[in-house]
Parts: C-alpha cells; structure tokens; sequence
C-alpha cells in the first residue's frame, strides 16, 4: 500500500502512524481535519480493527466525522466527553516555538476549541510547514456574516497598526461562492507575508467583534511529528 501513495501522501502517512503510536487504549481524542489528519483517522481505524484499541474520537469537522463513522470509529462529542487526553491534527505552517497557522481547510474555529480542551496537541505534518516565520500561509480568519464589510476594515485598521498596512484581505470562496464554516460563518484570509509579533496579532484579532476566531495557534501545540516520504521522522517539543 506505501509504495503506491505519492510521495506527499507517503511524508503524511509516516507522521500519522508515528503520532498514532502514541494513543493507548482507552483515551479520549480529538480528530483533526486535513488531508494529513485524514491520514491519522486512518491509522487509528486500523489499530481499532486489528488491535481491538478502544478510543473515543471528538472530530474537528463534518468531513473528519463523517470519515471516522465511515471507518468505524466511535464518534461523540466534545459535551460528551468534557475533557480530552490527545488531538492530533495537520497544520498549515509552524514555527520554532511551535505555533501555528491553521484553516486553510476552513475548520479552524472547532480544531482551536477541541485543541484546548486536550491534555496534550500533537501536530503532524511534512517538512514543508516548517518555517522560520509565520505568515506567508494567508492566515485564516473566521467571521460573522453580519457586518461583515465592517469586520473587514476594522482587520485592516488593526493590520495597519501592528506593521502590516496594504495588505491582501480576501474572501474564501468554493467554487463561486463563499466559503460557509461548520457554523455557518465565513473565513477572510489575510495575505501577510510575514507575521512580527503572532502571539500578538492573535489577541487583537479576537478583539474585533465580528471576528469568531482567528488560524493562530499560539501555546496550544506541544509536540510536531513531522514525515518524510523516505520514511525519516523529526519530531519538535514545544521549548
Ligand atoms: C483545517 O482547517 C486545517 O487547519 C488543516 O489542519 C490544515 O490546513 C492542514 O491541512 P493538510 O494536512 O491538508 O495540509
């Protein structure tokens, strides 16, 4: 089966097993959302199946439920479960510290939220997300449909206060339409480039009040693992 993924697929299938080492019998987690994520409800299915591993999984997304209850996974709800001992999920860039840029899947507002409430977030990813600085991924804002225009420029007000005046605001779209989250609001994607100081871009962007929640994951990641498509895995703790 490994020798007929892509090599992108390979990089993804290493630190999804790898990550999936680590979950015992018996925990709670959440289950991110991504391609490389799906690679992780997929190992977890295969220790369910042949290991007999009892585990209960908060997906971060409809596309990540559906793909665990597809695979036969026990799916509950964060309510359920109250508090969980690992999330493993993808991520669109990290730095050295470890925070992240996530959302470009458009589920970030749910992943934050399952990824705080867990003991421990492991992310997995291919060597690519590694880098020096956030920001060349657009980072992902989500927003509320009311007022959304204004939303828009009080970001670009803030952006200009904290270095970054002119730049990109744009909206998600799929296909000829915006972009709908889980919860029925919208992501605007902010073309940065670079971002100085993320700990605190991330606060004043939850300060405007059409904004739902923002792709920076700032102390709330603990470990990467990340894959290579030659089999090679690094992994990084949060300093
Ligand atoms: C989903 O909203 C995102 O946060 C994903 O976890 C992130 O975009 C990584 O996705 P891939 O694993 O598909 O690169």
């Amino acid at each position: 089966m490994f020798a007929d993924l892509s090599p992108a697929d390979q990089a993804k299938y290493v630190a999804a097993k790898r990550a999936v080492e680590l979950v015992e019998d018996g925990m709670k987690l959440g289950l991110g959302t991504g391609s490389t994520a799906a690679w992780m409800v997929r190992c977890l299915a295969e220790r369910v199946k042949t290991e007999g591993l009892r585990i209960q999984g908060v997906p971060t997304s409809t596309r990540t439920a559906d793909l665990a209850r597809d695979l036969g996974l026990e799916v509950v709800t964060l309510d359920q479960t109250g508090h969980l001992d690992i999330t493993i999920d993808g991520t669109d860039e990290f730095d050295s510290v470890l925070s992240l840029i996530k959302g470009g899947g458009g589920a970030l507002l749910q992943e934050k939220i399952v990824a705080s409430a867990s003991d421990q977030m492991i992310v997995i990813a291919d060597f690519d997300k590694h880098v020096p600085q956030l920001g060349k991924f657009p980072l992902p804002v989500e927003v509320l449909g009311f007022g959304l225009a204004s939303s828009r420029d009080h970001i670009a007000r803030l952006l200009a206060d904290h270095g970054l005046a002119g730049r990109d605001i744009t909206m998600r779209m799929q296909d000829d339409t915006p972009f709908v989250t889980d919860e029925g609001n919208f992501i605007l994607d902010l073309h940065l480039e670079h971002i100085p100081d993320a700990p605190a871009l991330a606060i004043v962007l939850n300060q405007v009040p059409g904004v739902v929640e923002n792709g920076l994951f700032i102390n709330i990641c603990d470990r990467v693992i990340l894959g290579a498509s030659d089999g090679r895995i690094e992994e990084h703790l949060r300093p």
